[in-house]
């Protein structure tokens, strides 16, 4: 897509972080704009500051952890704006994982699976129907991860094993779209090249009562900061992207039409060269922190 005027982008988790800015940068390019969040009071500010660079703009609370949920931030956005040609499905968490595999809770699985991967899930079966009836074009974008789309960070188990599952989803979904010959294109977003300044490291402030973690933490939790004073100990620089980088990344992508949303730096293409190279050779995997 080439123009943006007049077309209708639903977005979750656009409250705050890279699903606020590319709500944004939709909106500077003439899109209506409805913004999807769990958090009440972020996203109705989120509305207020859309709205007062002039954009068109609504704000629908959404649990993309819940179909129903996500079924009436559809029927919303239809009934605000008419059809809807974009959709990101973006909202995501993360739990601090703490503790190895075996002894992570069951709720840190079961709370990352509901919004990571069954967001998506969600997002495809309450609006890809809808987008595809109406026969103009639109996109797709799922937002995964380097970590668990493309490599592993071994301390993170769960929020690898959510993105690997969207970017496998995306991918089959992008295939099956292009079988038919439809006019919705399905895009991966890999936020970055590096980590990006958000909201991400506290996301437990949304964390529902029902997925409450059984266990006290024993560490505690990362930081922006607490990684940068890992990296400095390493003798690395922590180095940080903005959420209007990543969106601009994504504005780039769905105008080229590209399925990979991909910044690569020459460092993660190296890791990711080492572990296709390692997977064709049937090398083991060697223990590797960032
Ligand atoms: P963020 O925390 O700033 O934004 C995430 C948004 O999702 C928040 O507004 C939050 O309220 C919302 N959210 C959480 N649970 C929800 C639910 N059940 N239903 C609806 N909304 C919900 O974090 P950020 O970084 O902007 O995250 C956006 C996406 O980017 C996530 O999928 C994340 O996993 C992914 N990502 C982030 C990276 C980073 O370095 N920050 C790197 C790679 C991927």
């Amino acid at each position: 897509m080439k123009d943006f005027r007049g077309k209708t982008a639903v977005i979750t988790g656009s409250a705050s972080g890279i699903g606020n800015a590319l709500a944004h940068s939709l909106a500077r390019e003439g899109a209506r704009v409805v913004l999807a969040d769990i958090e009440q009071g972020a996203l109705d500010a989120a509305v207020t500051a859309l709205r007062e660079t002039g954009a068109d703009a609504i704000g629908v609370r959404t649990d993309v952890s819940s179909f129903e949920s996500v079924q009436a931030l559809e029927k919303a956005a239809v009934s605000a704006f008419g059809n809807v040609h974009i959709l990101v499905s973006n909202a995501g968490v993360g739990a601090h994982e703490d503790v190895p595999v075996w002894e992570l809770p069951l709720n840190d699985w079961r709370w990352c699976m509901a919004v990571n991967v069954w967001g998506v899930i969600h997002g495809i079966k309450a609006f890809l129907p809808g987008m595809l009836a109406h026969g103009e074009e639109g996109h797709v974008v799922n937002t995964s991860s380097g970590n668990g789309g493309l490599i592993l960070v071994p301390t993170t188990p769960i929020y690898s094993a959510t993105k690997a599952a969207v970017s496998a989803i995306t991918e089959s979904l992008h295939l099956q779209l292009a079988m038919q010959g439809a006019k919705i294109r399905a895009h991966v977003l890999y936020p970055g090249p590096h980590i990006v300044a958000s909201n991400i490291f506290t996301a437990a402030r949304n964390r529902p009562e029902e997925f409450r973690r059984e266990t006290e933490q024993i560490a505690p939790p990362i930081t922006l900061e607490s990684l940068g004073q890992i990296f400095d100990a390493m003798g690395r620089k922590l180095e940080t992207t903005s959420p209007a980088e990543v969106a601009e990344h994504a504005m780039d992508g769905l105008r080229a039409d590209r399925f990979y949303i991909l910044p690569w730096t020459s460092d993660g293409k190296t890791r990711f060269r080492e572990r296709v190279e390692g997977i064709l050779d049937c090398r083991n995997p060697e223990p590797r922190f960032f």
